[in-house]
């Protein structure tokens, strides 16, 4: 018989129970896999007494996850609590000080601590696996750090937040405001506890800069990801860019320039029927371009149960069977710290404004374009209301700087009636 491999998962919650119940459904399949059985030997959360919907009994029981970490019949510290500093960090550097292996979900604990938490795992000889903490059940961090090991990367981006996605797609679908369907959301019990890991993209923020350093080579660099949430897309942009054959979404982008690294976590205009465009609902969607092999996109549930479960147990198999990765793909000591790019990449952009019934009007809006630099592509008027008239426009690639300065001078006119949307245009 073929020694188990035993885990000890602290966090009982959504996560968590999910992999109880592989274990428990799955013991012939998981050991087939693996070459040896899986097992659990210990469990923690924060109350004993709670009904999990799963049978607990025949694991021990530890109030205190760093007790939970450093047991000597735990091989695996599985860290499915939460929360990027407290017990999850603590009984996760307890783990590595005590020798174990740690599969964790934890993105956010991971975006402030990936680097020093991979340093001291290899000084240690454990190794940290985190499949499940980017876009759930897709398996984007194996794909990167072993089917597409041999490209140099050039460019990650996806939509990684599945509650955005939902409430952008719903407004699309139905025609609500956005804070209608953040109830919705809320309602369907989609959000966060703090909504604004979700709705202000810093959840899909924490992911993108785990992808990006796994991409590159860097350090995780989370406070170098800039940073705008969803609040702000209105019904009425969402319509317009409609009507120019995009949809918007929560896009993350990390790109290498000679500038530096890029990372954006923005509202972006897609094409309508571009992959990207055509992501419905909470699924998640990362696309990976890499020199050798152009282009490769992942589609797959962002979260839940199953699909987040799913990853953690790709992780343990992977360690039963010997395969120790280091944590970003290479080893960490070899990470480098990321230059970060001062400026995004030129793009192109779209205007929404509301001109005064003027004459002249849109050509001093062209002028102040000209005058910056900045060509326009397409333009669109829609019919006056009483006073004002929307007017779309859609740029040439152009640099933010450049349509900062038109912008600027746009704002000065007294044709103009409220601020002037601008959003990137995100080429697939
Ligand atoms: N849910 C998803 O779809 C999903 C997807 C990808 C990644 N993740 C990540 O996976 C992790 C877990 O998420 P989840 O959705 O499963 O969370 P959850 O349902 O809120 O569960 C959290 C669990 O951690 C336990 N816990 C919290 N603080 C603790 C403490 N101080 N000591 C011991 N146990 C403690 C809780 O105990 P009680 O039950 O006793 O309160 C609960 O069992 C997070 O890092 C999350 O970002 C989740």
């Amino acid at each position: 018989m073929t020694t188990p491999l035993r885990l000890g998962i602290a966090g009982l919650g959504t996560v968590g129970t999910g992999v109880v119940r592989i274990v428990r459904q799955k013991a012939e399949l998981l050991a087939a896999r693996a070459g040896r059985p899986v097992t659990i030997s210990a469990v923690s959360a924060r109350t004993r007494d709670k009904d999990r919907g799963v049978s607990l009994s025949e694991y021990a029981w530890e109030d205190d996850p760093v007790a939970l970490a450093t047991r000597d019949d735990v091989d695996i510290f599985i860290e499915l609590m939460g929360g990027p500093d407290g017990p999850a960090k603590a009984a996760t550097e307890a783990a590595i000080a005590a020798g174990k292996d740690v599969v964790t979900a934890n993105k956010a604990m991971l975006a402030y601590h990936g680097h020093a938490l991979a340093l001291a795992a290899e000084a240690a000889g454990c190794v940290i696996r985190f499949e499940a903490a980017v876009a759930g059940g897709i398996p984007v961090v194996k794909t990167l750090t072993e089917g597409l090991a041999a490209n140099e990367i050039t460019r990650v981006m996806g939509v990684m937040n599945g509650t955005c996605n939902y409430i952008l797609t719903r407004m699309q679908a139905t025609g609500q405001g956005y804070n209608a369907l953040f109830e919705e959301a809320d309602r369907l019990g989609y959000l966060e506890a703090d909504p604004n890991l979700d709705v202000g993209g810093i959840d899909a923020g924490h992911k993108l800069a785990l992808l990006a350093s796994v991409a590159f080579g860097t350090e995780v660099d989370f406070d170098g990801v800039t940073l705008e949430g969803i609040e702000t897309v209105t019904l009425d942009d969402i319509r317009r860019a409609a009507d120019l054959g995009y949809r918007i979404k929560l896009l993350g982008v990390a790109q290498m320039t000679g500038r530096g690294l890029e990372q954006r976590m923005s509202p972006c205009l897609v094409p309508a029927d571009s992959p990207l465009g055509q992501l419905e609902g909470g699924t998640n969607m990362v696309v990976i371009e890499g020199d050798q092999v152009e282009q490769v996109i992942l589609r797959g549930p962002g979260a839940g149960m199953g699909p987040t479960a799913s990853a953690v147990m790709a992780d343990v198999i992977e360690i039963a069977r010997g395969t120790r990765l280091s944590t970003f793909g290479q080893p960490a000591t070899s990470l480098v710290a990321s230059t970060r790019a001062a400026s995004a990449t030129p793009a192109r952009y779209y205007l929404r404004m509301a001109l005064r019934d003027k004459p002249g009007a849109l050509a001093k809006v062209a002028t102040c374009l000209g005058e910056a630099g900045v060509s326009i592509d397409r333009m669109r008027q829609y019919r006056h209301d009483d006073t004002t008239a929307p007017v779309l426009i859609v740029t040439h690639k152009t640099t933010r700087d450049a349509l900062d300065a038109a912008l600027n001078g746009i704002g000065r006119l007294d044709e103009l009636a409220g601020d002037t949307v601008a959003l990137r245009i995100e080429a697939p």
